[in-house]
């Protein structure tokens, strides 16, 4: 039995449930939207699928529907318009996530919650420091799809299968984000020795061209179709899957960080074992120089709109603050 409770039932949480629903993930998703009427027609339609997939029962529902849920996912607010970045959304995602979790904080019980709500590293910390939970409960999508993304690219020019690229994009789930070449390995072998053998010679232009495309990705698929959903929901029901069966997977998700990679006061996206317990460890390595130098610039980046927001709420509510 695992219930799975989506606050926020647009385009990603819709899409979401789907995934989760094909992939026979949970026994029952809650959806949760202000919009009711667009939630109770999503679970009707996919009520309609059950004939051709796994049982699991899906219906809309309030915060109170979803006690006693496993995982609660958090894919409520704005999205980017073209040519926002994902910085922009801070405040009033800030605000839709802060009262979205204190709403819920009677029914959290002993779930994990999954941020998947822009920018995800702020909403991440916003949703852990506002719901008082451990911090191995609360993480966010970060930059798993980064990753994926970036093993797409890596798999087009190396003409492999992505499966069988190894590589993390850490940091920010945004325009800071630190690719970490020196953890690249490609059927086994670490990047430089894979590249020894092949006749493609690529060099640094090629590099920069990967990080560009999977750095921009969001804003070409945001400029195409106005949203992004199928990765982000593959990425985010596979989180949710390690979770659920305790896998040990490990997943670029954004985590709290409590002076692992020496950063403090952060949510940021490093390697996480994630299981049964939400993140099951962070797993910390020794960086190269410029690669922990550039981590760090994101930590700063992200830190800086966390306490945008602090100052925000300090502002609106001088006293609670
Ligand atoms: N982390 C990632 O990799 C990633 C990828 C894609 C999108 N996103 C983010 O996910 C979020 C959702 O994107 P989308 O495309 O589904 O947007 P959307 O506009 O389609 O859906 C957002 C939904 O949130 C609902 N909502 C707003 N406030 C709410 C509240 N207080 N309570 C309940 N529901 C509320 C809206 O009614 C709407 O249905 C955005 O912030 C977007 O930037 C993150």
């Amino acid at each position: 039995m695992s219930k799975i409770t989506i606050v926020g039932a647009g385009d990603v949480g819709a899409t979401l449930a789907y995934t989760l629903q094909i992939e026979g993930r949970a026994t029952e998703i809650v959806l949760v939207d202000e919009r009711t009427v667009t939630a109770h027609g999503h679970a009707l339609d996919m009520n309609h699928g059950q004939f051709f997939t796994p049982p699991v029962r899906i219906r809309a529902g309030s915060l109170q529907d979803a006690a006693g849920s496993d995982l609660w996912v958090i894919a409520a607010g704005t999205r980017q318009r073209t040519r926002e970045t994902r910085l922009d959304l801070t405040r009033r995602n800030a605000e839709i996530c802060s009262s979205i979790v204190q709403r819920a904080r009677p029914w959290l019980g002993d779930a994990r919650v999954l941020v998947v709500s822009n920018p995800v590293d702020v909403m991440t910390y916003t949703v852990w420091s506002e719901s008082g939970l451990p911090r191995h409960r609360v993480f966010g999508s970060g930059t798993v799809l980064d990753s994926a993304r970036f093993r797409y690219e890596l798999s087009r020019w190396c003409d492999v299968d992505p499966r069988n690229v190894h590589a993390y994009v850490a940091g920010e789930h945004g325009d800071s984000e630190v690719f970490l070449w020196s953890r690249v390995h490609v059927a086994g072998n670490p990047l430089g020795d894979f590249c020894r053998h092949c006749r493609k010679n690529c060099g640094p232009q090629e590099r920069q061209s990967v990080e560009q495309r999977v750095r921009d990705s969001a804003y070409h698929i945001i400029e195409a179709k106005g949203y992004t959903n199928y990765g982000v929901s593959l990425a985010v029901s596979r989180m949710i899957g390690a979770v659920l069966r305790d896998e040990k997977s490990v997943f670029t998700a954004s985590a709290v960080l409590d002076g692992e990679y020496g950063l403090h006061e952060v949510s940021l996206s490093v390697p996480c074992v994630l299981g049964a317990a939400g993140v099951h460890r962070i797993v910390e390595t020794e960086l190269p120089a410029e690669e922990s130098q550039q981590l760090d610039r994101s930590a700063h980046v992200v830190r800086s709109a966390i306490h945008s927001v602090d100052e925000a709420r300090h502002r609106a509510h001088p006293r609670a603050a």
